[in-house]
């Protein structure tokens, strides 16, 4: 079975209770849990962290570990972290770019991505759906393969 892994960046763990208005009322381990529940046939793992060196270093990791697939939600580091696009890069590993929100109807600086060009695809603006959607591209992806 194909290995994706669900990375979460800083703020994240917020959710339920930050800015309701961009984000909604679920908290992370409910959003988890759906994407648990809606996952096809593939191996999901899930990792959050606020840190930036520290999602680089779990990037790192996903190599070692065979990860077939990342889909990521950066957070703000999307917008501003060169490092977290060279992980990606060194990784090799293809990623889809989530976000819960829909950047591009936020402030300007939310519409510039150090990731965008380098992922298969980017998906703003679904809440929770936005990583469902992206768990299914790869079941279909792989079932293509
Ligand atoms: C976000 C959008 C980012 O601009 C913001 O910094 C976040 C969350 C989203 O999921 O909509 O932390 O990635």
């Amino acid at each position: 079975m194909k290995k994706v892994s669900i990375i979460h960046g800083p703020n994240l763990n917020m959710l339920g209770t930050r800015e309701k208005e961009y984000y909604g009322d679920f908290t992370l381990d409910e959003l988890n849990d759906h994407i648990i529940e809606q996952k096809e046939n593939c191996e999901l793992s899930f990792y959050q962290n606020n840190s930036e060196g520290e999602i680089v270093t779990y990037i790192q990791s996903c190599k070692e570990n065979k990860i077939d697939a990342i889909v990521i939600n950066a957070g703000a580091y999307t917008h501003t972290s060169i490092a977290i696009r060279d992980a990606l890069l060194s990784a090799e590993i293809p990623f889809i770019e989530v976000h819960i929100s829909n950047v591009y109807s936020r402030e300007p600086f939310r519409r510039e991505s150090y990731l965008s060009d380098i992922a298969i695809g980017v998906i703003s603006g679904f809440g929770k759906e936005s990583y469902t959607m992206a768990v299914k591209y790869f079941n279909s992806y792989f079932n293509t393969k």
